[in-house]
């Protein structure tokens, strides 16, 4: 046991400060949570200690000893004791009494944004499908595109309550950011939500928390904070179309304008120390990455993702592409990870993502016609030249 202490602890310092810690809270969601499992903790605790504390007594008290004569009567056997039983139903009672208050009060609040801030909360819609988040902004149109959409990093406004709409295209999932907010089930043909804030600009980690399938364990996402201004800057720059088919034909012309990120510096009122972790500083410089493009190999890419048949699931704004069984590639060269943030996103990464979809994330949708790990797909459809309706299917996917 002695041995296994610094084990203990390292795993009690991780559970406190670890990057899914439910005790770092970073909002009042959160902190509500935790005070909950708190309140529990204490009334628990108590609890055991009078109860171990009174059994210790009694066996040491009543224990056997060498002194005793065996011959001695047995002890009074008595049927019960109406008064401490009914004391102890009394007691424990009250003990749930005091649990089930917080509790009932915590689920009420954490269920939607208090209605003294409904007029400040922002929206947005969050749908599990597997094994990734797609995230939609109600209150972002952009021109002959509908709702901006992104997939697995969800940015918001720090400081201000934001209200997450829960649906799932298929089974069921959960949404849970440990430091934020959570876990509430994604139902099939039910319209779960709740409300989440992020106190401070900050970074924090996501995960589906409902097992779903084969990759559940890797259906991860991001959340983002980032003050008023810098959250104004990273809507423009993901409205912007991706790149003009217009400027690829013409092998010129920005990518977008890189989105700047401001650091108030230490210092600063606004200041979070997750700012200088080593994945923010990555998101900012992923941001200048895909700014620095260069656009023949975005024209390149942009016919390969043509070829692919990438277009038929993927939009990418600004392109052909236009499905939306799979994430909204627009701006992917703007995010940090790929595959539901599962690989760092470099090019390396990209390149094996999109060469070995199954490799790295077992059982995924993402078919490229060549042979995805374990899954090869063939075949054609067959099309009626007059009226472009699929007349028959002719695939095979062999799982070998
Ligand atoms: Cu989605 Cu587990």
């Amino acid at each position: 046991a002695v041995a296994a202490m610094p084990l203990f602890l390292g795993g009690w310092f991780n559970w406190l400060t670890g990057p899914q810690s439910t005790f770092d809270t970073h909002g009042p969601v959160a902190k509500s949570q935790l005070d909950v499992f708190y309140v529990t903790l204490w009334v628990t605790g108590i609890t055991f200690v009078i109860v171990a504390a009174i059994m210790a007594y009694a066996m040491l008290k009543f224990r056997a000893r060498k002194t005793d004569d065996p011959k001695a009567a047995i002890p009074h056997q008595g049927h019960g004791n109406p008064l401490i039983e009914l004391s102890l139903i009394g007691l424990s009672v009250l003990a749930l009494v005091f649990i089930a208050v917080p509790t009932l009060k915590a689920i009420w609040y954490t269920y939607d944004v208090p209605a003294d801030q409904k007029e400040t909360a922002y929206e947005v819609t969050a749908t599990g499908l597997q094994w990734w988040f797609k995230f939609e902004y109600p209150k972002e149109q952009i021109d002959g595109a509908g709702n901006l959409v992104t997939a697995n990093e969800l940015i918001i406004p720090a400081g201000r309550p934001v209200r997450v709409n829960l649906r799932t295209a298929d089974v069921i999932h959960a949404f849970w950011v440990p430091k934020l907010a959570g876990k509430v089930d994604m139902m099939p043909n039910r319209g779960n939500h709740l409300w989440l804030q992020a106190d401070q600009p900050g970074y924090f980690w996501g995960q589906c928390a409902e097992y779903c399938g084969e990759s559940h364990a890797v259906m991860r996402f991001r959340v983002i904070a980032l003050n008023e201004t810098d959250f104004a800057a990273w809507l423009a720059h993901q409205k912007s179309a991706a790149r003009t088919v217009a400027a690829d034909a013409k092998l010129d012309g920005p990518v977008a304008a890189p989105y700047e990120f401001s650091n108030p510096g230490r210092n600063a009122p606004g200041y979070s120390k997750e700012f200088d972790s080593a994945p923010f500083v990555a998101w900012q410089n992923q941001q200048k990455i895909e700014a620095g493009e260069d656009p023949v190999l975005i024209a390149q890419g942009r016919k390969l993702f043509q070829e692919k048949s990438c277009a038929g699931c993927h939009t990418v704004r600004g392109h052909e592409g236009v499905g939306t069984t799979a994430p909204d590639l627009t701006h992917l060269g703007a995010r940090t990870t790929v595959a539901a943030g599962l690989l760092e996103n470099t090019k390396a990464n990209l390149h094996r993502w999109i060469a070995h979809p199954n490799e790295v994330k077992p059982g995924n949708k993402m078919y490229v016609g060549v042979p995805t790990g374990p899954s090869i797909m063939t075949g054609y459809l067959e099309i009626d030249k007059a009226t472009g309706a699929t007349v028959k299917e002719h695939i095979t996917v062999n799982d070998a």
